[in-house]
């Protein structure tokens, strides 16, 4: 039976978070619009966190303002990433309708990332989840390190369905696993899932993989063999986080879809719409696409 896969872009937050030089409002704005144009239909777009913490995601309320043209298609999702009530209050002022509370498997990286405890990120979302819930917003829950941490080291399949669970319990629809420094292999990453899938169903998780070691796509395929039907990616591989030094990008959307197309599995994105998108915003950042499959493509 054909399966339907749900890919989460997550390039223009993610994927250019971490990036050194200004990318323009005007950049990502195009780099959204071309996204909705391959057929992606989930596209998390910007954080409101501080400009302090993360100055690449300063403009988030100007990328929002400029999305009523790729808004046109219908049935397109924007979530946003919003680490307390500040951060909710101004995405929803910028018609936000999904957003995304994220919080760790490990102290360090909590610390590291959002300045607080797990215990104390969780306290945090409690208001923000109630408003939400008021206002019929939808909530995504992200847990970070959920293989390992850039401070703490290996983490315990345990500690993740523990954090995983109080983000379904919030009223998270769905809970993406990151595997924020990509250190898991699909032998840690269907340890973890087992003990995951104890508590919050296959059906509301993500897998979302960071590709340093080259793992990325092989824990998607034995994801995917586990029944995970929803992954993040990013175009052309972009990305790394700020506060896990020398992580590269999450698994590059072309080699997600290169990937389901020879499987028994539907996307709805067109790959060769990908590439050029790929093609595209690596030419404007000045270096060559981290994907294998673009740049296979491109050579032919
Ligand atoms: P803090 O300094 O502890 O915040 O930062 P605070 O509440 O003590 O406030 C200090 C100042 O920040 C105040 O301003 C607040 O108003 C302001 P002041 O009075 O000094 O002028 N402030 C804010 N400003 C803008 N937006 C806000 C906000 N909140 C407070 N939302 C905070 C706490 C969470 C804000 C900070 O640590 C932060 O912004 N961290 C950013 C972390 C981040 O974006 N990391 C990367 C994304 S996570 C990720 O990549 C992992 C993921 O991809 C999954 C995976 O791969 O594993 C999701
Ligand atoms: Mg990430």
């Amino acid at each position: 039976m054909t399966r339907n896969i749900r890919v989460v872009e997550v390039g223009p937050r993610d994927g250019l978070q971490n990036e050194k030089e200004v990318v323009t409002t005007a950049t990502k704005i195009e780099l959204i619009g071309r996204l909705v144009r391959t057929g992606l239909r989930d596209i998390e777009v910007a954080s409101f966190v501080s400009p302090k913490w993360v100055p690449q995601m300063a403009d988030h309320a100007e990328v929002m303002a400029g999305l009523p043209a790729a808004q046109c298609s219908p049935g397109v999702n924007y979530p946003l990433l919003t680490p307390n009530m500040k951060a909710f209050e101004a995405a929803i002022a910028c018609g936000a309708k999904e957003v995304a509370i994220f919080a760790a498997a490990s102290e360090g990286f909590s610390q590291k990332n959002i300045n607080c405890s797990i215990a104390e990120s969780i306290q945090r979302f409690v208001p923000l989840a109630d408003e939400a819930r008021r206002l019929g917003i939808r909530v995504r829950g992200y847990v970070s390190c959920v293989i390992a941490c850039p401070y703490d080291g290996p983490i315990q399949p345990a500690k993740v369905a523990e954090v995983a669970s109080r983000l379904l319990d919030l009223g998270s629809y769905e809970v993406s696993l990151g595997d924020t420094i990509g250190a898991g292999t699909p032998s840690s990453i269907l340890k973890m899932l087992e003990a995951v899938a104890r508590i919050v169903p296959a059906t509301q998780l993500a897998g979302h993989y960071h590709d340093t070691f080259g793992m990325a796509v092989a824990n998607v395929y034995a994801s995917y063999e586990f029944g995970l039907s929803t992954f993040d990616s990013s175009i052309a591989g972009l990305g790394g986080c700020p506060y896990a030094k020398g992580a590269t990008g999450n698994v590059a959307t072309e080699d997600l879809v290169y990937l389901f197309n020879g499987l028994d599995a539907q996307t709805g994105v067109d790959l060769d719409a990908l590439v050029d998108c790929a093609a595209w915003i690596s030419n404007v950042l000045g270096r060559a696409p981290n994907s294998r499959v673009t740049r296979a493509m491109l050579a032919k």
